[in-house]
């Protein structure tokens, strides 16, 4: 254990990724010093030579940042670091919240742990991480005592990749510690770098705010994706009744329904929200219900597909389908959890051609095998039907109107010239 006042860094930032990166640029953007700590070599150095591995961070706001921010895979390091943020991964693992990177990360940072540094966490995760792992990790490997001889604290993160008017600066923060010193301590760190935090009176609190936001998305998405699939029995047209019920001025927040939930927060938050619930016995009937609800939608989608194929006289097992955005959301190449996974599964189970169109995917694969990668616009007449999974806004550029092909959009984007919806 070392004793170390005069730190070389204000901030270092465990876990490079959708989260940790943009944080990094910002601090180091607000003229604070930043060292960034990551596992994968590669995503390191593609970092310090300036290649942004995420689209929320041009290389240009990358290679500007440079002057104050430098990253590593050297964990010694940290100990240089005033502040130390943890975001790292929290996915499931057989359904089950999956702490391997959170504690890894704990025991990296225990291990290079200093005198008067203060650690916050911010990945995603079930209420008490922080006190009932984080902290024990810490201690066991530094010997040193939490809120005495070091400080903690939790600040779920709220960053929105693809959010144009959003972003980590303008976005409050909600803050918390584990004692008086730390709260200071943390909520004088964001302060430097955020236009406004939130306090909350505890970690445990800060914990379930992040899962109270992504369970009322979960919850509301699985809402209006059961009412589509009524209205459409109905014979109603969901997109009319959304689009009026949005005008209410108060006490309405819109949701869409789509092809299912994809990504690292709204498809796996709610699983730890249940997790811990069920440490008391009690469900979270909410969760389940919309978990029942959005997993049903990819086989919704590809039974919609079929009837509609079938009403223009096409075979589904020897149609051609091109998936158009595979990404779990517009705008950005990240497919964690996406649905068009589950669709695209589906529609190889049942022997259709499937390609996709996706300027922000390089890569699409499926089972073990590597879709094809559609590039030419001019071959969308190629297809029976162009089937919308994620509306980027590049495609607002594509000629849609003249197409004779089937365009079945399940996401209601207005840009669209759809023949189906869903
Ligand atoms: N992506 C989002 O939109 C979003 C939004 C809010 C909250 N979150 C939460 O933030 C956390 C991080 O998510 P992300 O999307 O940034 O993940 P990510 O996969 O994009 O990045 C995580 C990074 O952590 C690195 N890493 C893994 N183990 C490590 C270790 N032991 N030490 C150092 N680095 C390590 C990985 O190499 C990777 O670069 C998760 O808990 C997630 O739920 C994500």
């Amino acid at each position: 254990m070392v004793s170390n006042t005069e730190f070389k860094y204000d901030l270092g930032v465990v876990g490079l990724g959708y989260v940790g990166l943009p944080l990094a640029v910002e601090a180091a953007t607000s003229s604070l010093k930043v060292l960034g700590f990551d596992i994968n070599s590669e995503r390191v150095e593609m970092i310090n030579n300036g290649h942004s591995p995420i689209e929320d961070i041009s290389n240009e706001e990358l290679s500007q940042s440079h002057k104050n921010f430098h990253s590593t895979i050297e964990s010694k390091e940290l100990s240089q670091c005033r502040n130390i943020v943890i975001s790292v991964p929290t996915p499931l693992t057989d359904y089950q919240p999956d702490l391997s990177y959170v504690i890894n990360a704990a025991k990296t940072v225990g291990e290079n742990l200093v005198k008067n540094q203060v650690v916050i966490l911010e990945s995603t995760t079930y209420p008490g991480t922080t006190v009932e792992v984080l902290i024990p990790n810490l201690e066991k490997m530094s010997g040193l005592k939490a809120g005495e001889d070091f400080f903690v604290g939790y600040s779920p993160e709220r960053i929105d990749p693809g959010n144009e008017v959003w972003k980590f600066k303008n976005t409050p923060k909600v803050i918390s510690g584990i004692n008086n010193v730390s709260t200071e301590k943390i909520q004088s760190f964001y302060e430097s770098i955020i236009d406004e935090t939130v306090l909350v009176k505890g970690t445990k609190e800060a914990e379930m705010v992040k899962l109270l936001e992504n369970t009322y998305r979960h919850v509301n998405i699985a809402l209006i994706n059961e009412l589509a699939m009524l209205c459409k029995m109905l014979d109603i047209d969901i997109w009319e009744v959304v689009n009026a019920a949005k005008t209410k001025p108060f006490g309405f927040e819109s949701f869409k329904p789509g092809p299912g939930v994809g990504g690292h927060c709204i498809p796996v938050d709610p699983e730890y929200l249940s997790f811990k619930t069920r440490q008391i016995g009690k469900p979270v009937r909410f969760v389940e219900l919309a978990q029942e609800i959005n997993n049903s939608m990819p086989l919704y989608v590809v039974n919609q597909v079929n009837e509609i194929l079938n009403k223009n006289k096409i075979i589904l097992n020897s149609s051609k389908i091109l998936l158009m955005g595979v990404a779990y959301k517009k705008d950005i190449s990240d497919m964690r959890e996406s649905p068009a996974i589950d669709i695209a599964e589906l529609l190889l189970d049942k022997e259709v051609d499937i390609s996709y169109y996706d300027p922000y995917v390089e890569e699409f694969k499926v089972s073990g095998h590597i879709i094809d990668r559609e590039v030419d616009t001019n071959s969308f007449e190629d297809y029976d039907m162009l089937l919308v999974l994620t509306p980027h806004s590049k495609f607002s550029q594509l000629e849609f109107n003249n197409l004779k092909t089937i365009i079945f959009d399940t996401t209601g984007s207005d840009f669209i010239k759809s023949t189906e919806r869903i």
